[in-house]
């Protein structure tokens, strides 16, 4: 194994989705910002699959737009609405999704996702999300918002009926700073 998949949480998220996700599949990025993730994920299911990708912001989505022409990706449906609304927009099961916490790095930092909506938009992915799928996450916690997310996510998800979901949380624990912390959910 590459040893960035280890010292990078976002990385990570990837590796384990590579090995859950598959070609025709119909997934979701919850945030999609500059469509690095959304790119990551229309690579994997490929034209007879779906990416379903959110964002609040105008910026999240030209970007996006402009990444996804440059690369040829026409398979991306980019929404601009929150994710806790994604119930609007899927209609069919979903094999997974990814939710990269937090705000536009170059950005404006007042866009930022908060830990009451993402709960919500939590609870309706994980509605979609078909047995064995895969929703990973990365909590950026070391910004003031993210501190209150990080405590409404964790409160939500550790209590998720461990019949139904496995849950794990991986932490980087001698870090100085915080550092992101990755969350994966598996439905049973
Ligand atoms: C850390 S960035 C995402 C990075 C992205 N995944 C990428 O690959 O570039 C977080 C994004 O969440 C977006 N966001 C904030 N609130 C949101 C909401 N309620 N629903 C969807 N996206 C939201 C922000 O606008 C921002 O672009």
């Amino acid at each position: 194994m590459d040893i960035k998949y280890l010292i990078r949480p976002t990385e990570l998220a990837k590796y384990f989705l590579k090995d859950v996700l598959k070609e025709g599949d119909v997934v979701v990025d919850a945030t999609m910002g500059n469509g690095n993730d959304t790119l990551f994920l229309a690579n994997i299911v490929g034209e007879k699959g779906k990416v379903i990708s959110f964002d609040v912001q105008d910026l999240a989505i030209a970007n996006t737009k402009k990444l996804l022409e440059n690369n040829h990706i026409n398979n991306v449906d980019l929404i601009q609405d929150g994710h806790e609304n994604m119930d609007k927009y899927i209609c069919d099961e979903i094999s997974g999704g990814m939710f990269n916490l937090g705000y536009l790095p170059k950005g404006d930092h007042h866009i930022v996702t908060k830990g009451e909506t993402t709960v919500v938009a939590i609870e309706k992915c994980l509605k979609f999300l078909k047995r064995n799928g895969m929703i990973t996450m990365i909590i950026y916690h070391g910004h003031s918002e993210g501190k209150i997310e990080k405590e409404q996510v964790i409160n939500y998800i550790e209590n998720l009926d461990q019949s139904k979901f496995h849950v794990m949380k991986v932490d980087y624990i001698n870090q100085t700073k915080e550092s992101p912390i990755l969350i994966t959910i598996i439905k049973k």
